[in-house]
C-alpha cells in the first residue's frame, strides 16, 4: 500500500520500495471502510466489470505515480473530502459537491503537487502534522533517526521514575526547524526535554507554531524566527531561552542538497518545496558546492551555543550527544570531520547512524 510519502517527496534517495511506510492505522481503517461501502459513485464501484475510473485516469497523468499509487491516493483524497464534508455539515454548512471537490484535488495531484500539501497534513512517526506549501514536508527518515536519538538520550539517564533522574530538563535547539517536526517528536518521546526551533522562513515559523498549537505543546516547544548565519548571541537571544542561557544539545536537519543534485530532484519537489529548504550551499547557483555550508556553520557556533559538559553532568545529563544532524547521501564522513573540528574542540567523538533503509543518515557528536 502506498502512502502520501510518494517517490516525489522522497528526494533523499527516491527508492520506490520505500513508498507506503508512513500510513496510519487510522487512515487505513478509514480506507477499508470506504472501499467496502459500495455506492453509485464511480469512486467506490464494486461492479464485476468496473468502468475505468475517470479520476484515476486523471491522476495517472502524473508520471511520478504508478497505478497502485494512484489507486491508493484516490482513496485518500476521497476519504479526506468526505471527512471535510462531514465536518462542514456538523457546523451547519453546506459542503462542496463531493465528486467536484475530488476532481479539483485530483487535478492538483495530476499536475504534480505533493499529496501532503493537497490534504494539508502528513504523519511523522506517531504524530500527525500540518503541511503547507512551500515549507518542507517532513520525511519518514527524519522521524526514524530522531526517534533513535530520543531513545538514546532516554537510555543514558536513570529511570524517569527514579529520584536520580536529571533535575533540569534537557534544553535542545533545533536549527532549521521547518514544520517543527523534530521539536514536536523529541518532546513527545521524551518528557524531560524542551526544544526551541529556529527558522528564517516566516512561512515555516507560522506553520511550526500552528503545529505546536495543534499538538498542544506550547509549554515545551517554542518556534522562533532566526538565521543560522547570524551571530550566535543573536541566535540565543532570538531563541528567548530562559535567562538568555545556553543549551544542552543542538539538532538540525539543515538544507543539504548540492546544486548539481538539486536539478535531478523530482519535479514535485523542485516546483512545490522551497529551494531554500533544500539547497545546502544557499541559492547562489553559480557557486557549486558539496551542500555542506550549514554543517560548517554549526561547527563554528557550537561552542558559543552549548553549556559546558561539566554543567551537563552536574545536572544529571551524562554522556549524552551534544549535537546531532541529519545528512544527505555520501555526506556523513565529511560531516563527521567538520563536527570534529568544531571551534573549541567541543566535539570529541562522532558516530554515523543509519536510517530505516540502511543509508547513513545522521551524524551524532559527543564531547568525549
Ligand atoms: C531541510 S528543511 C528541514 C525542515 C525540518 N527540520 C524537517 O526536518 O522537515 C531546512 C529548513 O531550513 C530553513 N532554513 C534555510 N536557511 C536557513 C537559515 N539561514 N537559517 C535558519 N533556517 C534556515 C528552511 O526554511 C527550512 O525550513
Amino acid at each position: 500500500m502506498c502512502s502520501p510519502s510518494s517517490i516525489a517527496q522522497s528526494f533523499v534517495r527516491s527508492s520506490p520500495s520505500r513508498i507506503g511506510r508512513n500510513v496510519t492505522v487510522r487512515r487505513q481503517a478509514a480506507l477499508r471502510t470506504l472501499s467496502t461501502t459500495s455506492s453509485s459513485s464511480n469512486l467506490t464501484s464494486t461492479s464485476t466489470q468496473p468502468e475505468p475510473n475517470p479520476h484515476l485516469q486523471v491522476l495517472l497523468q502524473n508520471p511520478e505515480l504508478s497505478e497502485n499509487d494512484a489507486t491508493n491516493e484516490l482513496r485518500w483524497i476521497v476519504s479526506e473530502v468526505r471527512s471535510h464534508a462531514a465536518k462542514e455539515m456538523a457546523r451547519g454548512r453546506l459542503p462542496p459537491i463531493e465528486d467536484e471537490r475530488v476532481g479539483q484535488l485530483v487535478r492538483r495531484r495530476a499536475e504534480g503537487e505533493p499529496l501532503q500539501y493537497i490534504l494539508g497534513s502528513t504523519d511523522f512517526g506517531p504524530l500527525n502534522l500540518l503541511c503547507k506549501k512551500p515549507v518542507l514536508i517532513p520525511r519518514s527518515e527524519t522521524a526514524h533517526i530522531f526517534t533513535l536519538l530520543s531513545q538514546s538520550i532516554l537510555s543514558s539517564i536513570s529511570l524517569l521514575s527514579s529520584a536520580a533522574r536529571p533535575k533540569e530538563p534537557l534544553s535542545i535547539l533545533d536549527l532549521c526547524t521547518g514544520s517543527a517536526c523534530i521539536p514536536l517528536l523529541m518532546t513527545h518521546l521524551n518528557p524531560l526535554c524542551t526544544v526551541v526551533g529556529i527558522d528564517n522562513s516566516p512561512a515555516a515559523v507560522a506553520l511550526g507554531n500552528a503545529n505546536v498549537q495543534k499538538l498542544q505543546m506550547s509549554e515545551r516547544v517554542k518556534v522562533r524566527y532566526g538565521n543560522v548565519f547570524s551571530d550566535p548571541e543573536a541566535l540565543l537571544l532570538g531563541a528567548q531561552l530562559r535567562e538568555g542561557g545556553r543549551i544542552g544539545m543542538v539538532v538540525s536537519n539543515p538544507p543539504y542538497i548540492p546544486y548539481d543534485q538539486y536539478q535531478d530532484l523530482p519535479r514535485s519537489v523542485r516546483v512545490y518545496e522551497s529551494p531554500s529548504a533544500l539547497l545546502g550551499d544557499g541559492l547562489r547557483h553559480y557557486e557549486p558546492g558539496r551542500g555542506l555550508k550549514f554543517y560548517e556553520r554549526i561547527s563554528q557556533v557550537l561552542e558559543d551555543l552549548l553549556v559546558e559538559e561539566e554543567k551537563m553532568v552536574n545536572q544529571g545529563w551524562s554522556d549524552i550527544p551534544r549535537v546531532a544532524v541529519e545528512v544527505g547521501l555520501g555526506q556523513a564522513t565529511e560531516v563527521e570531520d567538520i563536527l570534529r573540528s568544531s571551534k573549541g574542540g567541543v566535539v570529541g567523538r562522532t558516530e554515523v547512524w543509519k536510517d530505516q533503509y540502511g543509508s547513513d543518515r545522521m551524524v551524532v557528536g559527543w564531547s568525549r
